[in-house]
């Protein structure tokens, strides 16, 4: 007995190391020869250089890029976008410049990403990114976006990640790491509190600081202080007042003597204001769009600022030795990688994402995995079937070098077992220059249209319809006004629902919509994302059961708008172009777990074609202090006939707080393989000092002592395992 017990322990300790590093196992970071920044190096450099030749380094000299000085061998800055794979090449004009060898992996949108809730994935994207960035002679990546989803309607919830700081982090600490490995600087933006597309370049962000420090920073922290983010883009809002660019609490106060940041501090496109301001409160770079390069804030404004005494040489040196330093790791770094684009290995990528990221909303009939014995014919209905998604979204649209539609996707994985037919069944047609009255008229249903699809779907065994968002309406540039589904959708689903029972629902989005109707109708519903390249072999692999699906929403699902915060509280998006955050910490779950108000799906939901049972959850102590690890232990029973991967996440709550909390919060995860009818233990490491809240009065972290509770779970309704423990 002793013995077994022993042998347990043992097992027990080895599965602890094993899953522990779970979470950033293969986490690729290092370049192949360490990067030697020479500080006297930078210093001789800038001593030969003239102030204009200094200054000109220091403002766009094109679209993507910013001057070096040749004589001293000091190279041009080049940057590109974006988020979703490397942008093609524009002209200076922003229309594309027609080249025959700018195309380049389409990757997964942040959503996607981000629900896979696999830090590995997020990782081997940025590897991926940053080879192809590379290829293209790219030294800044403008990725990734990282900012908090405050509300479901934000153009741009597509391309940042989640509505949580932990789960941000996360990947996008391993995203950078990714990207860095190929000499290419990650850009991470928008700093900061930019949640809003609606009159994004004036409106005012108004947050209290614990909020700030806890919501709105923390992926950005991570970003430097663990990512060593190269670069970073500031947001055009203004916050607290003052305009991002020439934020000196933000820029001098928190990302350099905070942070430590070491990098280039670069504006959005556009987002500077003024020459003697940004200067002085951090801003290294400033980059846009119109009007001529030598009339910049950062061009010939602030060398006249500089002649006149208003901004000493100093400061405009230390600029120059941040881009100088940011140079050595990039361009001017003698053994960076040479990079690669379009291969076979970045597709698989594309694939791996697009497949972890799918997620199984309902299977009330068991009718996923598609059973080939007896579905021999599909009717695939909807323009989100044929429809490509590289394109669109202003910054973030690729030029993909191919994409496999979902329909595609489904005929190379059935084509020659199942009859399979398409319908369009409705017309997307949006621009945000349209008048209201056009937008209202391109979301009627298109009746016949409806009439084929329901023609088709009568004929078949089951029915497949592809609706949702695309990234037209889905886009930078402005906010959704409804979570409505566009297009007359709904009404196509019904119909084609009211003539085939096997009807599934494929929902292609980035962010959240109201599926209201078709959770409480229809029983087969899934999600696809603007999911890259591979999106349709990805979509048939989860439909087929060839993938169990494992992905997981990273943002709640309000059951209505008004039910969502900033939209309660009438602060979206704005009042008198002030954005008011009323609701401070209470973002996303926080927010409908505190007020106790039922979403439509949660934070963290996702089905699987198995089911997991949580058993035997287990703190290696009851009492902490600080500095110490949490180690929660528990085992994941995977009872059904398929393997799969399952996300387990780790929610604290503070009974009796000091302060106001909210109800739980994400403080650790683990993704895992079952395999099916086995067990899998999972151990999650949770640092005691991430129980801290931000005390405003001290402007200090703060572990609170008492009694916390560990809450293991499948979503952030979906508690397994509750267990007690106590900080000393
Ligand atoms: C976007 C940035 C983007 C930049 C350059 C801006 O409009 O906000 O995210 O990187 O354009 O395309």
């Amino acid at each position: 007995m002793i013995i077994i017990n022993q042998m347990k322990r043992i097992l027990i300790t080895y599965l602890s190391i094993v899953f522990a590093t779970f979470a950033t196992a293969n986490i690729c970071e290092a370049q192949t020869k360490p990067i030697v920044v020479s500080d006297a190096k930078i210093k001789a450099l800038i001593k030969k250089m003239t102030l204009e030749e200094k200054i000109g380094m220091l403002h766009a000299n094109a679209k993507f890029s910013s001057a070096g000085v040749k004589r001293l061998g000091i190279p041009q800055l080049m940057s590109d976008d974006g988020p979703l794979g490397v942008r093609e090449e524009v002209r200076s004009d922003w229309s594309p410049a027609g080249l025959t060898t700018d195309s380049a992996t389409f990757f997964p949108n942040g959503s996607a990403v981000a629900a896979t809730w696999n830090p590995a994935l997020a990782n081997r994207f940025g590897v991926a990114l940053g080879e192809e960035t590379r290829a293209r002679h790219k030294d800044v990546m403008l990725a990734p976006g990282i900012n908090i989803t405050r509300t479901p309607l934000n153009g741009r919830t597509y391309e940042y990640y989640s509505e949580d700081p932990y789960l941000n982090a996360q990947l996008v600490v391993a995203a950078i790491k990714g990207i860095q490995t190929q000499g290419v600087a990650a850009c991470v933006k928008h700093y900061a509190v930019n949640n809003q597309e609606t009159e994004r370049r004036k409106v005012n962000a108004v947050v209290d600081e614990r909020t700030l420090q806890e919501i709105y920073l923390p992926a950005f922290k991570a970003a430097i202080t663990k990512g060593g983010a190269w670069t970073i883009m500031t947001a055009y809002n203004k916050f607290r007042g003052v305009y991002c660019a020439e934020n000196e609490y933000l820029l001098n106060n928190i990302l350099r003597k905070q942070w430590g940041f070491q990098g280039v501090v670069m504006s959005d496109w556009g987002g500077t204001h003024s020459s003697v301001n940004s200067a002085k409160n951090g801003l290294d770079v400033e980059m846009g769009t119109d009007k001529p390069y030598d009339d910049y804030y950062f061009a010939k404004p602030l060398l006249d600022s500089v002649k006149m005494g208003f901004v000493s040489e100093k400061l405009i040196d230390e600029k120059v030795y941040h881009i100088l330093w940011l140079m050595y790791h990039t361009n001017m770094n003698a053994g960076k990688p040479a990079g690669s684009i379009n291969t076979p290995a970045h597709s698989k990528v594309a694939y791996d994402i697009a497949s972890e990221a799918i997620v199984l909303l309902k299977n009330d009939k068991n009718l996923l995995p598609l059973n080939t014995s007896r579905i021999k014919s599909l009717a695939v209905i909807g323009d989100n079937a044929t429809q490509v998604f590289h394109k669109g979204g202003i910054g973030a649209g690729v030029k993909a070098r191919y994409e496999v539609t979902n329909l595609q996707g489904l005929k190379n994985r059935f084509g020659n077992k199942v009859d399979i037919e398409f319908a369009q069944g409705y017309k997307p047609d949006f621009k945000q220059s349209y008048t209201d009255e056009k937008k209202e008229e391109a979301n009627k249903p298109n009746a016949e249209m409806i009439a084929q699809a329901v023609a088709l779907a009568k004929t078949k065994d089951a029915a497949i319809v592809f609706i949702g968002g695309n990234r037209d309406y889905e886009s930078e540039g402005h906010d959704r006004t409804t979570l409505a589904l566009p297009f007359g959708e709904q009404q196509l689903v019904d119909a084609v629902s009211a003539v085939n029972p096997n009807t599934i629902v494929v929902m292609v989005g980035g962010a959240p919509y109201d599926l209201n109707a078709i959770k409480n109708n229809n029983h087969t519903v899934v999600w696809q994302w603007y999911n890259g390249a591979e999106e349709g072999n990805a979509l048939a692999d989860v439909l087929s059961g060839k993938v169990n699906p494992s992905g997981k929403m990273p943002f709640t699902f309000p059951a209505k708008l008004d039910d969502s915060p900033a939209h309660a509280l009438h602060t979206f998006p704005y009042d008198n172009l002030t954005a008011d955050y009323k609701e401070g910490l209470l973002v996303g779950y926080r927010w409908f777990d505190t007020k106790n108000i039922e979403p439509l799906y949660p934070f963290g939901y996702g089905l699987s074609y198995t089911n997991y049972n949580y058993t035997s959850a287990v703190t290696n102590k009851t009492a902490y202090r600080q500095g110490e690890k949490i180690m929660v232990t528990v085992t994941v029973k995977n009872n059904g006939k398929y393997s799969g991967k399952e996300v387990v996440q780790l929610y604290v709550a503070k009974p009796n707080s000091k302060v106001m909390r909210p109800e739980k919060e994400l403080k650790a995860f683990a993704k895992v393989w079952v395999v099916a009818g086995k067990q899998a233990t999972v151990t999650i490491p949770v640092n005691v000092s991430d129980l801290a809240f931000f005390n405003d009065k001290t402007m200090k972290w703060e572990v609170e002592k008492g009694e916390y509770k560990l809450l293991v779970a499948a979503s952030s309704k979906d508690i397994r395992q509750t267990k007690a423990i106590t900080i000393n």
